[in-house]
């Protein structure tokens, strides 16, 4: 049988106990990935505690608790701290989700366990490197594309057109859909995943765009749009409640529409 081992660069170990605050009565233990690439080491799993009564009641309170009063290094993105910017993407609990929506009461067990999305290059601690897929969706062009002559004064779409893109525009490229998702997990240097091919759907239904001949020919390739096997991880990760394997089967249903 062949026998599956980490890489040893990527072996984790457990790393330093920061101990408990003194005269904190009620804690939630945290344990977190943490990984420098400046210190020659492998990645290992710290132990910090979290007191309650001084804290907000979110993962992501916990986690700027932790840097602005036991360990300033421990590195992690962030901004709007209400779930619209996506930079708080992270695996809290074995699923990947925003830090800044997730209760520290809502995790199983009494641990918080975070480790950064799965599947991507690691810049330091729980920041992954996004570069391959910012590159993927800046390749679906997502922007409206048209080639009559500019109206005057705006693109007009009716209620119901608009409405179509309902459940689509919410998306915030937060990439927590991509990174659960097998098959993007193996073949991310061509499928372009979940994340982008909803988007690529976004503006393919977009009633006001002209140019989703192009936009389909674009996503032709049996690797950019047909690698989706439907395994559903990504609708049930989105932490915005969307769809992206609907979006998806969408996008190939046009493929064919368009060939009869
Ligand atoms: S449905 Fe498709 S895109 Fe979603 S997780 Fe499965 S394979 Fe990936
Ligand atoms: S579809 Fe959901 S999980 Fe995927 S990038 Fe958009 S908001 Fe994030
Ligand atoms: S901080 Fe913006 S989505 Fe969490």
């Amino acid at each position: 049988m062949v026998q599956l081992t980490l890489p040893k660069n990527s072996k984790m170990s457990e790393g330093k106990n920061w101990g408990k605050p003194d005269g904190a009565t009620k804690l939630t233990e945290f344990r977190i990935y943490r990984w420098n690439p400046d210190d020659g080491k492998t990645p290992t799993i710290d132990t910090y505690y979290v007191d309650r009564d001084d804290c907000g009641p979110m993962v992501l309170d916990g986690l700027i608790w932790i840097k602005n009063k036991i360990d300033p290094t421990l590195t992690f993105r962030r901004s709007c701290r209400e779930g619209i910017c996506g930079s708080c993407a992270m695996n809290i609990d074995g699923t990947n989700n925003l830090a800044c929506l997730k209760g520290m009461d809502e995790v199983m067990g009494d641990v918080v366990k975070i480790y950064p999305l799965p599947h991507l290059p690691v810049v330091k601690d729980l920041v992954p490197d996004l570069t391959n897929f910012y590159t993927q969706h800046r390749s679906i062009e997502p922007w409206l594309q048209t080639t009559t002559t500019q109206p005057e004064k705006e693109w007009k779409q009716s209620r119901e057109d608009r409405e179509k893109l309902d459940g689509l525009y919410e998306c915030i490229l937060c990439a927590c859909c991509s990174t659960s998702c097998p098959s993007y997990w193996w073949n991310s240097d061509r499928y372009l995943g979940p994340a982008v091919l909803l988007q690529a759907y976004r503006w393919l239904i977009d009633s006001r765009d002209e140019a989703t001949g192009e936009r389909l020919d674009n996503l032709e390739d049996p690797f950019r749009l047909y690698r989706c096997h439907t395994i559903m991880n990504c609708a049930q990760t989105c932490p915005k409640g969307l769809n992206p394997a609907k979006a998806i089967a969408e996008v190939k249903k046009m493929m064919v529409e368009r060939r009869v």
